[in-house]
Parts: C-alpha cells; sequence; structure tokens
C-alpha cells in the first residue's frame, strides 16, 4: 500500500495523510449537472498534485501521463503500474479535489471481470475515489458491473485517444450524421450503464450540448463544448509547457519559457562561476 494513513484516535478510523478537510465526493459532484461548471484539470505528480488541489473539483491521473511525463507516442503502452505510482502520488499530494485515475489500454477491455480486478486494485493502491475509462455502449455491461460494485466511474466518449490506431488519427469526431448519433448513443449507453460523469471529448459542438442536455451524469468538455457540465485540460497544456498544443486548448501560462530562462541564467553562472556564491555555501564552524 503507497498511501500513508493516520489513526484517528478518538475514531480509531484510519484517515488518508494529509486530510485536513473532506474531500469533494462523487455524489457533490454529480449533484453539479447543471450547476456551477466542474473544475477538472490532470495531475501526475505528488507537486503539482498541491498546487492544483485548492482550485479544482476534480483531478485526474489522466493516462495521457504516457505521452507527457514519458514521452510515449501514444497512451497506448501506458500500464496499470504506471497509473498506480502516479495515482498514488497525487492522493498524496491533495486533500480537497476528487481523485479520479484513468484505466490503462489492455486493463478492462476484455471483460468486466478483468474491468474490476484492475479498478480495485487502482483503487485499494492509489486511495483514489474513481476510475475513468474509454468507450461507449461496447462498455456499457463494464461500467454497470464496476457501478454496482462500488466503483464510481466516469465515462469517457467522442475521440477516445487509446482508439487511435483504429480512429487513424487525433481529429475531431462526429462531422457525419451516422458518427454523430453514434457518439450520442455511446454516451446515453454509459449514462445509462450508471457512470456518473463522462467526458467527451474532441467532438463537434452540437454533439456534446445534447449529450449534456440528454444524460444524467455530468459531462466534462475537453475540446467539446462550454455548455458542458464542466471541463477539463491536460495540465501541462494549459500551462504552456509544449510548442504544440490542440486547437481546442486555451495556454493560460508560458512556463516552458520560464524554465529556459531559468535554466539559461542558470547555466551561465555556472559557467562563469557566478554560483554558488557564500550564500549557498558551507562554512567551517571554527
Ligand atoms: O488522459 C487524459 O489526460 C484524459 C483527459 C484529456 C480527459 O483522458
Amino acid at each position: 500500500m503507497s498511501t500513508t494513513y493516520t489513526v484517528d484516535s478518538a475514531t480509531s478510523r484510519a484517515t488518508p495523510t494529509p486530510a485536513p478537510m473532506k474531500r469533494v465526493t462523487v455524489p457533490a459532484v454529480r449533484a453539479r449537472k447543471g450547476g456551477e461548471p466542474v473544475v477538472m484539470l490532470t495531475a501526475y505528480t505528488v507537486r503539482t498534485a498541491q498546487i492544483l488541489d485548492p482550485h479544482c473539483d476534480v483531478l485526474l491521473v489522466g493516462d495521457s501521463l504516457g505521452q507527457v511525463v514519458y514521452g510515449l507516442p501514444s497512451t497506448v503502452p501506458v500500464s496499470l503500474d504506471m497509473m498506480c505510482a502516479h495515482g498514488a502520488a497525487v492522493v498524496r499530494g491533495s486533500y480537497h479535489a476528487l481523485v479520479a485515475v484513468d484505466m490503462p489500454f489492455g486493463s478492462y477491455e476484455a471483460s468486466p471481470e478483468q474491468a474490476f480486478l484492475s479498478a480495485s486494485r487502482i483503487l485499494k493502491e492509489t486511495g483514489c475515489a474513481a476510475v475513468k475509462l474509454e468507450g461507449g455502449e461496447a462498455m456499457a455491461p463494464t461500467v454497470e458491473f464496476l457501478s454496482r460494485r462500488g466503483i464510481p466511474v466516469i465515462g469517457h466518449v467522442g475521440l477516445t485517444p487509446q482508439a487511435v490506431n483504429a480512429l487513424g488519427g487525433y481529429g475531431a469526431r462526429g462531422r457525419s450524421a451516422a458518427e454523430r448519433q453514434r457518439i450520442v448513443d455511446d454516451a446515453k449507453a454509459i449514462d445509462a450503464a450508471g457512470a456518473f460523469a463522462i467526458v467527451i471529448e474532441g467532438v463537434v459542438e452540437p454533439i456534446a450540448i445534447e449529450i449534456t442536455k440528454s444524460v444524467s451524469a455530468i459531462t466534462i468538455g475537453i475540446g467539446a463544448s462550454a455548455e458542458c457540465d464542466g471541463q477539463v485540460l491536460v495540465t501541462e497544456d494549459m500551462l504552456g509547457l509544449f510548442d504544440r498544443v490542440p486547437r481546442f486548448v486555451k495556454r493560460f501560462g508560458a512556463i516552458s519559457g520560464e524554465i529556459e530562462a531559468a535554466v539559461k541564467t542558470y547555466a551561465a553562472d555556472v559557467r562563469s562561476r557566478a554560483f554558488p556564491t557564500p550564500d549557498q555555501t558551507y562554512a567551517p564552524k571554527d
């Protein structure tokens, strides 16, 4: 077990550390349907989680970490071990937001039973409150199996990156009437199966609006619509860490420039021996 716990001696209950306040719960997120938009961002590390936590309702440990952290060509090679390690770090770094962890490709598609084994491992090893999985009608029995066994599920429809090899790329989905209908049907199927939230990624806007109006789950848009019940972005994209980002990303920061400027100054100071100064060195006591 990688999450640490302290035992509350008054109640003899084990509470996750740090635990200064109660986390946002699944029912509380669900109750936001049609209300104040839900704020979700991805987090993969403890320090990022600490910084994002007070401002977010949900922290998503997305399998996009495969590309963002590990430089993999897609999310397909991401493993359950990776998701558990990063999920536990994000839970350790947060105390307010609900933490959800992505189920990686290959860990849930074979059967509802396989999905239960993977999802229960994620919950046990990370301390997160929910899992997210990609897919529509085909995944509905799995969503139902998990939901009925106490595992809250976030669905993910539209552009589903784990299916990049079948989709042929990361372009927006739903440009034809047939595909539009399929995506709406997918969302309705996982809603009926018990998903409490559905990420709608990279679709033409009317699809996101229609889904948001017709499902009881909250919808979280990414490249979807401002009318969704909430929004999510990959944190490193919105912070401006990369030169190229998808069209739907708004850059709220420019951290790659800040990092580069700091590193350039550091390199110059090292080369000129301007660093370290006496402030950063230890003097003998006598
Ligand atoms: O993996 C991820 O980061 C995601 C979000 C983009 C929704 O699934």
